[in-house]
């Protein structure tokens, strides 16, 4: 039954979007639990803490129900998904040039563990261009970010540019 599944949200949402935020409610219409797991890419040195990104997603869906947020680090996804007893990870697809990388990690991480299942949901077609490293360019060169990122990332990115 699909609504008894536990579904994780991984990515390194430095700092959430919007289009983060409408994956995560899309994913609760489908999954009785999402856990979004902040982490980080190897390759990026993120702007804003684990605890930071951590707080973002709190501060959004503070209440809701089936909605979870947590971390993890210098571990895999498909292992820590695991300890959590997730049985389906949940990826955005905003564009066809998402695929390429997204298909190589789905197939990788189906190698390492071939009972988790990745499920991949498309945001509104409005967010379809946000990405998290945009926002950050857009913000810091003064631009309005009020209509891509929630009230809580928009006002930590003023004060971090600004600092
Ligand atoms: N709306 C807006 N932006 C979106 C989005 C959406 N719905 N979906 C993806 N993006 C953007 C992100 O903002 C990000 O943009 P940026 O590069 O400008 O920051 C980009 O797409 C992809 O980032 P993200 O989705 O956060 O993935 P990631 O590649 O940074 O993180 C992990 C990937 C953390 C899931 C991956 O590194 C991982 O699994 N790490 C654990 C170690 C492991 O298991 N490695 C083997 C993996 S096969």
């Amino acid at each position: 039954m699909a609504n008894r599944i536990h579904a994780i949200y991984p990515g390194t949402f430095d700092p959430p979007t919007n289009g983060h935020l409408d994956i995560v409610r899309r994913g609760l219409r489908l999954f009785a639990r999402v856990t979004v797991a902040v982490s980080t890419h190897p390759s990026k040195a993120p702007l804003f803490s684990f605890e930071e990104r951590r707080a973002f997603f709190l501060e959004e869906f503070r209440g809701a129900a089936g909605v979870e947020v947590v971390s993890f680090e210098q571990e895999l996804l498909v292992g820590f998904a695991r300890r959590i007893g997730a049985q389906a990870i949940i990826r955005g697809l905003r564009a066809v040039s998402d695929f390429d990388y997204e298909f190589q990690m789905t197939l990788m991480n189906r190698r390492l563990d071939d009972e988790l299942e990745t499920i991949f949901l498309m945001p509104s077609e409005q967010y379809s261009f946000i990405s998290s490293s945009l926002v950050k360019e857009v913000a810091s060169l003064g631009g309005d970010i009020s209509r891509l990122a929630p009230p809580s990332v928009c006002k930590a990115l003023a004060g971090r540019l600004k600092a």
